[in-house]
């Protein structure tokens, strides 16, 4: 099977989590524009979305799905969203779209997050994808040199804007073994906004196509 089709069955394995009269926190990226197309199929068993980007917002307003502001809106029950990898403890690293930080916000905020993938993006160990972190613009420089100290290999997205003003840096170089630790310690270093790594809040329900991990 292609993997845009697994993309589209997970998107639409997806929909059997959303519950009537919910709103549904709504990720980003390829995965999750099928998850959309699926939602706007029952859209008038939800009260809404709340979006993780620019790019969402736009595609769920195209469809007539209402989004909603997080801070009226939340907690949610459900998020829906796509990776860049998944590891075997459902622990993941996002942000290839930029996204990450909101993302990572209405992940925090709902109750269960199901991620929606294709089987390419299973690992045994994350790293192999660049880590995305998002910085604040002034602080490039600071982090990319904190994160060389830890023998990260820094890569700034040169031209790419996050839809909150900021800047992303790709680490390649890193075979994360521990990615609960690294998350937190990237965490600390000033200038960082948020790190790609969604360990400490990683998936409950993984989709490969349709088949559920
Ligand atoms: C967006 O910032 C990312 O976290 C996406 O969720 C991730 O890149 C997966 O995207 P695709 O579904 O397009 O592969």
């Amino acid at each position: 099977m292609t993997q845009a089709n697994q993309k589209r069955l997970a998107g639409e394995a997806a929909i059997a989590y959303v519950e009537d009269d919910s709103v549904v926190g709504v990720g980003t990226g390829s995965t999750v524009a099928f998850f959309i197309d699926a939602l706007a199929n029952i859209k008038d068993r939800i009260r809404g979305a709340v979006s993780s980007s620019e790019q969402s917002t736009a595609q769920l307003k195209r469809h007539g799905i209402e989004v909603l502001d997080l801070n009226a809106a939340g907690p949610l029950d459900l998020y829906v969203d796509g990776a860049d990898e998944c590891d075997p403890h459902k622990r993941l690293i996002k942000g290839g779209g930029a996204a990450l930080t909101r993302e990572k916000i209405v992940a925090a905020a709902s109750r269960q997050f199901v991620c929606i993938i294709d089987a390419s993006k299973q690992v045994d160990v994350l790293g192999n994808f660049p880590l995305p972190i998002e910085v604040i613009p002034m602080a490039r420089s600071h982090v990319a040199r904190q994160i060389s100290k830890l023998d990260g290999h820094p890569v700034w997205r040169d031209g790419t804007v996050t839809d909150n003003g900021n800047w992303i840096l790709d680490v390649h170089g890193w075979r994360i073994t521990d990615p609960v630790a690294l998350e937190s310690e990237l965490n600390q270093i000033a200038g960082v906004v948020s790190v790609g790594l969604f360990a400490r809040r990683g998936a409950d329900v993984v989709l490969v196509g349709d088949r559920k991990l």
